[in-house]
């Protein structure tokens, strides 16, 4: 039943996006042999993992679908600001989401890229970066080179605030606008709640028999389990109240924002709007919320100070 529903809404939603669907992939192999570069990427420095849309991205790679999440390992130990990477620092970077198992996938095409730094003189124009697209089934390089597609191109835009030497900066913090809630009737509905809640007491007016709490969530596929720490940057959840004649009694958001914008309560801005006029009323960490939220961490109340809900196929 779980299951049936969650494939139905991913079905809708991938048919709703425009993109070149996916690869039926499983994870990269452990061992694709021990003289390719790239094995073994997911236990090198993870620098990134969002699902925000990129303005500098925009279509490309899935860059504004939020049911795909960006994550990006290196073999350096911190990102630099001034300069340049040494010869030999390499960059991957999956674009992936989850299938109705809940299952890895790779974005097809261009689900698995990397770069990596070459010996001076391979490209001065290019800082002697080269560009992989690789096969995530064996980590086989299917293109590559200094002038491979678009690549160069863009990343030459990652420099002073967005990056430096070709690598675009992270991790990228997630600036919403209020706005981005606007049509959250079209979200996924994750959870109907009605009546009393221990972990809730009177807060979003739990002590009401009669109101009706719906929980939505913007990217189904936004795993807190999934290759970053918790939920990726850029995940979106709202709850609505309504009393039983129907009327919105309460409105509250969560925003996954990444970077360092609250690093001790991993990130979550919270936002409450007035239900009266539907404008906002307050943002920001606010410690009444995180307060109460920091339970959703504990045993299986939930996950990532996100309560589990029976329709997310992650934290249920
Ligand atoms: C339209 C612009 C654009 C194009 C074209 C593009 N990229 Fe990127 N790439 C980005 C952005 C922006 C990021 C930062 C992460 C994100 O938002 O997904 C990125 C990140 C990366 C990263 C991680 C390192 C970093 O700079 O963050 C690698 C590796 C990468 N891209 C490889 C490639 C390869 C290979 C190609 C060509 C096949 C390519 N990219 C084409 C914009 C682009
Ligand atoms: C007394 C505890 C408590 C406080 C305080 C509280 N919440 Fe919640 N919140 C919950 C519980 C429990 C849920 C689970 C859904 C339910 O039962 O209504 C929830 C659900 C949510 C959800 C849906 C996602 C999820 O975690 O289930 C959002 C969004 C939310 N709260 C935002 C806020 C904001 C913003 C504030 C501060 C203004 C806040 N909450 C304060 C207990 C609390």
């Amino acid at each position: 039943m779980k299951i049936k529903l969650w494939l139905t809404l991913l079905a809708a939603g991938l048919m709703a996006l425009s993109i070149g669907g996916c690869s039926d992939d499983d994870d990269p192999p452990t061992d694709p042999g021990s003289t390719n570069m790239f094995a073994g990427y997911r236990d090198w420095t993870q620098v990134e993992n969002t699902n925000a849309p990129s303005t500098l991205l925009g279509p490309a790679h899935n860059g504004n679908n939020g049911e795909f999440t960006r994550s990006i390992f290196t073999t350096v130990a911190t990102m630099i600001e001034t300069g340049e990477y040494d010869e030999g620092t390499i960059f991957v970077k999956e674009t992936h989401t989850y299938d109705g198992d809940a299952d890895h996938m790779f974005a097809d095409p261009m689900g698995l890229l990397a770069m990596v730094k070459r010996e001076p003189g391979f490209d001065d124009a290019g800082n002697d970066w080269e560009y992989f697209n690789l096969n995530p089934d064996d980590l086989s390089t299917i293109a590559s080179g200094a002038d491979l597609g678009a690549c160069k191109g863009c990343h030459m835009q990652a420099s002073g605030d967005d990056g430096e030497d070709f690598i675009f900066l992270h991790p990228m913090e997630f600036e919403p606008d209020p706005a981005d809630f606007d049509d959250y009737a079209t979200w996924n509905l994750i959870g109907t709640e009605q009546g009393p809640d221990a972990l809730l007491g009177p807060a979003h007016e739990g002590n009401d028999a009669d109101a009706v709490r719906r929980i939505y969530k913007k990217q189904l596929a936004a795993n807190p389990d999934g290759l970053g720490d918790g939920y990726p940057t850029g995940t979106l959840v709202l709850k609505e109240v309504r009393s039983g004649a129907g009327d919105v009694i309460g409105m509250t958001g969560m925003a996954k924002r990444g970077g360092d914008f609250d690093t001790t309560n991993d990130n979550w801005e919270y936002f409450m709007w007035n239900p009266a006029n539907g404008d906002l009323a307050d943002r920001g960490a606010m410690a009444m919320c995180i307060g109460c939220h920091g339970a959703a961490n504990t045993g299986t109340n939930g996950k990532d100070w996100v309560f589990a809900h029976e329709d997310d196929p992650f934290n249920n």
